[in-house]
């Protein structure tokens, strides 16, 4: 969160940003963002701030993305071709620079300069040096596609298939549900008099 609004202000050219600022934007109270931030041993300067630029360098290398990390992507369906085309991994170091599917009309073509793959050559990901990887393919077809990014020596999978992989314990699993979020909201709504 704090990268991200580094970012934002970064974007628009402020080389110093106050715990007042930050809190503004990220609605969390000035106090905190001090707290949290104290913990990096960047503490600002006062009545100047953070540097921007600074903050985000050494964010970005507790969070280890100071180096580029490619991203594999398995399933260019809706999800995976939206992924594929959004600009905002950049600012995180992250870059999608292998794609792979098992449609044969997807397979061989060329979108946003990276040619779609055969999923039967998840292996290549080894000497690519890839280790995170997407799995943007329907539920049915998740475990199999991770274990293939398992054997290819991914350690770290974003999920986006209702499905609860099986894992080596040394790979990191996040899966995101948008329907299981959203069906979160009515339970916060008031009931209705
Ligand atoms: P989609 O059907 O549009 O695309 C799936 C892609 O995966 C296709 O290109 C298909 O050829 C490929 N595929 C299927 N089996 C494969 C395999 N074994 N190996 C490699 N590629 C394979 O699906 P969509 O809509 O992009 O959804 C992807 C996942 O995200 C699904 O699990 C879906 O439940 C989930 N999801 C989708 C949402 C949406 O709004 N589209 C919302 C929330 C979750």
């Amino acid at each position: 969160m704090y990268l991200r609004g580094l970012l934002i202000f970064s974007e628009q050219g402020l080389e110093n940003v106050s715990s007042q600022k930050l809190s503004e934007l990220l609605r969390i109270s000035p106090p905190q963002i001090r707290k949290d931030l104290s913990y990096f041993g960047a503490f600002g300067i006062p009545g100047v701030g953070y540097d921007t630029a600074k903050l985000a360098k050494q964010i970005r290398g507790i969070l280890r993305i100071d180096t580029p990390n490619k991203t594999a992507l398995v399933g260019l369906g809706n999800i995976g071709s939206a992924l594929l085309k959004y600009p905002g991994f950049g600012g995180y170091g992250l870059e999608i620079c292998a794609v792979f599917d098992k449609d044969p009309n997807k397979i061989g073509k060329t979108v946003k300069k990276v040619e779609v793959e055969d999923v039967s050559k998840l292996s290549t990901l080894r000497k690519k040096g890839i280790v995170l990887g997407i799995i943007a393919v329907p539920a049915d077809a998740a475990q199999e596609v991770a274990n293939g990014l398992v054997e290819a020596g991914i350690r770290g999978i974003l999920n986006f298939a209702p499905y609860y992989l099986d894992v080596p314990k040394k790979v990191k699993v996040i899966s995101i549900d948008i329907a299981m979020d959203l069906a979160r909201l009515p339970y916060y709504l008031p009931a209705s008099a």
